[in-house]
């Protein structure tokens, strides 16, 4: 492929070298991470790479370290293709390389650690934000675009990209930008996303009206946000069919003009309610459709599959996720369904228990213990819903705590783009704070996580402290 030809052309260069070292391996060990931006990342590298006859398996860690790194030196294969993670483990990764166990190539977004190998793609080395303009699933993406050969064009695996770049919540601010754009623009080209704007509200497709607005706790509505009588009564009381045969329809139920009178309704409200004009303006957002996928459904809107993909993946399940990323809409599709009215329940009551509980306050954060209450492969989300919500004070970052083994704690971290502007960067807190007490972490500047040993929680805490209010003074 042409460097002008790529969908992020000052990642080109790197593309290329990493495609030409993947064409030129007997086999290749796919591995990749257990949340809907790793799982989306192998299914695009899994089809780039069987388009391109190239042999491989996929495998998926809960975290990449040195013991999960060392399982996969112990595998027979020359070449390892790391998605979605890799670049923060890369000074374990490179000593395997010097001692020959396997070349690796990595499509990553996270923070690299300090070390440098040759088959690198990665949008922070080029000055592209890893957290905001590229995802894991689009680095694999811009992998695919490079391995596709003269009868197979990989633009519809744009499509799987964006779901990725969605599910790491890189939509934050209304809708994709930066190098996400041209992921998108690619997608649309191929006829496989749709954009519009539209009501930014988690559910369009699935939910029943009423629990759409009940539910939805971006932007809190006074009268109709958690308050299912007040979300009833307002849609009672608009001039539209709410309800055919006796159902609630959903968002996607209605047409134009039906669309148009709720939410111009539920602006009127939001505004005699004295909600704040950028609040009621992030209740508008850019909406990415994929076409191919049954209206209605959790895979029609790229949020909700996303949903979908943690809802199996995060609960050991990669297997499922991957092949309804890959197509399956039998078997696998019915028992991602059946994991997300599972993940559905424990992320309402991780919610739920930490509102109730409260947070204790440090000098310059804020944190929770859950113990063994929520799963740690999602307390961070739990974590990010709850600095989300009005219930939590948004103006420091939270810290969040759940046991994961009898040795050691799972450590997660959410902050604000507001604090990240004013220097907060939790991958480096993360990274830091654990190292100082035997652990290991990393992660974004706004999201990030760690793994420490169970009675290092004080130290740990105090370090972190100290690390959010140097960076914030
Ligand atoms: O695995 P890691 O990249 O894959 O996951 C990113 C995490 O960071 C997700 O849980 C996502 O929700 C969170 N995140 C966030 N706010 C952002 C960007 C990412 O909470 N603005
Ligand atoms: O699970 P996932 O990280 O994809 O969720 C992304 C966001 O979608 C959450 O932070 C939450 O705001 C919203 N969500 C929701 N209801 C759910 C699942 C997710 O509102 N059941
Ligand atoms: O697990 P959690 O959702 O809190 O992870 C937030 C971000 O931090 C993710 O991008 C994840 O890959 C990263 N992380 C990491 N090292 C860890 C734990 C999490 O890089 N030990
Ligand atoms: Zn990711």
């Amino acid at each position: 492929m042409a460097v002008a030809d790529s969908p992020v052309p000052d990642l080109s260069e790197r593309a290329s070298a990493c495609a030409d070292r993947l064409r030129a391996a007997d086999r290749v060990l796919l591995a990749s991470h257990i949340d809907a931006d790793g799982l989306t990342s192998g299914a695009i590298a899994s089809t780039a790479l069987a388009r391109a006859g190239i042999d491989h398996e996929v495998v998926f860690e809960k975290q990449l370290d040195a013991e999960s790194i060392a399982g996969i030196a112990a595998r027979e294969f020359d070449v390892v293709l790391f998605t979605d993670f890799g670049s923060g483990q890369l000074d374990v990764i490179a000593d395997h390389e010097e001692r020959g166990d396997f070349v690796p190539v990595i499509a990553d977004h996270h923070q690299p650690a300090d070390r440098e190998t040759a088959f690198h793609l990665n949008p922070l080395l080029e000055g592209i934000n890893g957290a905001s303009e590229l995802s894991g699933a689009g680095a694999s993406y811009v992998l695919a675009r490079a391995l596709e050969g003269p009868d197979g064009d990989n633009r519809d695996l744009a499509a799987l990209a964006v779901v990725g770049a969605v599910g790491d919540m890189q939509d934050s601010d209304g809708g994709l930008v930066g190098a996400n754009e041209a992921v998108v623009t690619d997608g649309v080209d191929a006829g496989v996303i749709e954009t519009r704007t539209d009501l930014d509200l988690y559910g369009r497709q699935t939910r029943p009206l009423p629990k759409l607005l009940e539910y939805a706790s971006d932007v809190k509505i006074p009268g109709i946000s958690n308050d299912e009588a007040g979300a009833i009564a307002f849609l009672s009381d608009l001039d539209i069919d709410v309800k055919r045969d006796g159902e609630w329809r959903r968002w996607v139920d209605l047409d134009a003009g039906e669309r148009q009178v709720l939410a111009s309704g539920l602006m009127r409200r939001a505004v005699a309610s004295g909600v704040p004009s950028d609040r009621i303006e992030a209740l508008v957002g850019t909406a990415y459709t994929l076409v191919d996928e049954e209206p209605g459904t959790e895979l029609r809107d790229v949020s909700e599959f996303s949903t979908l993909l943690n809802a199996t993946a995060r609960y050991e399940r990669a297997d499922v996720g991957l092949a309804v990323c890959l197509g399956d809409r039998g078997d696998a599709l019915a028992e991602a369904r059946r994991l997300l009215r599972n993940h559905r329940r424990n992320l309402s009551e991780g919610l739920q228990w930490v509102k109730a509980e409260g947070v204790t306050d440090e000098e310059h954060l804020q944190w929770f213990d859950a113990g063994s209450r929520i799963r740690e492969t999602i307390v961070g989300i739990v974590a990010g819903m709850a600095i989300g919500s009005p219930a939590v004070d948004g103006s420091k970052p939270v810290i969040a705590f759940a046991e994961e083994s009898a040795e050691e704690l799972k450590v997660s971290s959410r902050g604000s783009h507001a604090l990240v502007r004013r220097g907060l960067d939790l991958s480096a807190v993360m990274r830091e704070a654990s190292q100082s007490v035997g652990g290991d972490g990393g992660g974004h500047d706004v999201a990030a996580g760690a793994t420490i040993p169970i009675d290092e929680r004080g130290a740990f805490l105090a370090a972190a402290d100290r690390i959010v209010g140097e960076q914030l003074s």
